[in-house]
């Protein structure tokens, strides 16, 4: 090989390798990045899946390693989803039915930072808020608020969306209320298939499918 050939070569695998370093350290200078969550926080959210419409309250409590969602279906029952960072959940009703069911996942809760790394799409108005917007891995859409940086709203890939209508930082539930029942110890022999099936969905989106983004997303 010529030595000109042979510095030409250098230079493009120069090009090669440093080009798409800076083009995307270019790119995270310019572009916002989303807030990680508050290690504590009570959120109130609307959702809504092709007009199926439920409440979910949602207790993140990252330093105590776990998560909360608190399912109001409309005008009918309430599905208790309670997550550990040991990656057991439990799924069960308060009600006469006395149902309960775990799962066992490889992932623990969402953590404050999960959404690093998500591409920045720009700005748009939803719900009457102008918000900055991020897709995490094809698998959802975030929308924050351009001036108070909470969430607004976030959008499945499936469709299924998320209102956020409170957002209260440090806010935390009372350590009785994160006790599962008893029936969720009885009937272990019970535990359902969920768990794997979760597991593996899980696994192919880096674990975002725990907190709010798991249950019938
Ligand atoms: C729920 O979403 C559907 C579209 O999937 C929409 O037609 C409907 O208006 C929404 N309902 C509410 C209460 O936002
Ligand atoms: C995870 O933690 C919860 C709450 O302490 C507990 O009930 C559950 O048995 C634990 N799971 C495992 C696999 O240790």
């Amino acid at each position: 090989m010529s030595s000109m050939a042979k510095a030409m070569t250098s230079v493009t695998i120069f090009i090669l390798l440093t080009a798409p370093l800076s083009s995307s350290s270019f790119r995270d200078e310019q572009d916002p990045v989303p807030t990680p969550w508050p290690h504590q926080f009570h959120s109130i959210l609307a959702m809504n899946y092709t007009g199926i419409l439920e409440i979910i309250d949602l207790w993140y409590d990252w330093p105590n390693g776990r998560n909360f969602n608190i399912i109001q279906h409309q005008l009918g029952t309430i599905l208790y989803d309670l997550e550990w960072n040991n990656g057991t959940s439990f799924f069960y009703s308060l009600d006469s039915s006395k149902e309960c069911s775990s799962a066992q996942l490889e992932v623990g809760i969402l953590r404050p930072n999960w959404l690093d790394g998500a591409e920045y799409l720009g700005q748009r108005h939803v719900d009457g808020f102008l918000c900055n917007v991020w897709n995490k891995v094809d698998f959802l859409l975030y929308y924050e608020d351009v001036v108070t940086k909470r969430p607004v709203h976030w959008v499945f890939y499936t469709g299924r969306e998320a209102h956020v209508m409170t957002f209260e930082v440090g806010a935390v539930l009372e350590d009785a209320k994160w006790q599962a029942p008893v029936y969720c110890f009885d009937k272990k022999a019970e535990t359902d298939n969920q768990g794997a099936e979760f597991s593996i969905t899980s696994a192919s989106v880096d674990g975002l499918l725990r907190g709010p983004f798991r249950i019938g997303m």
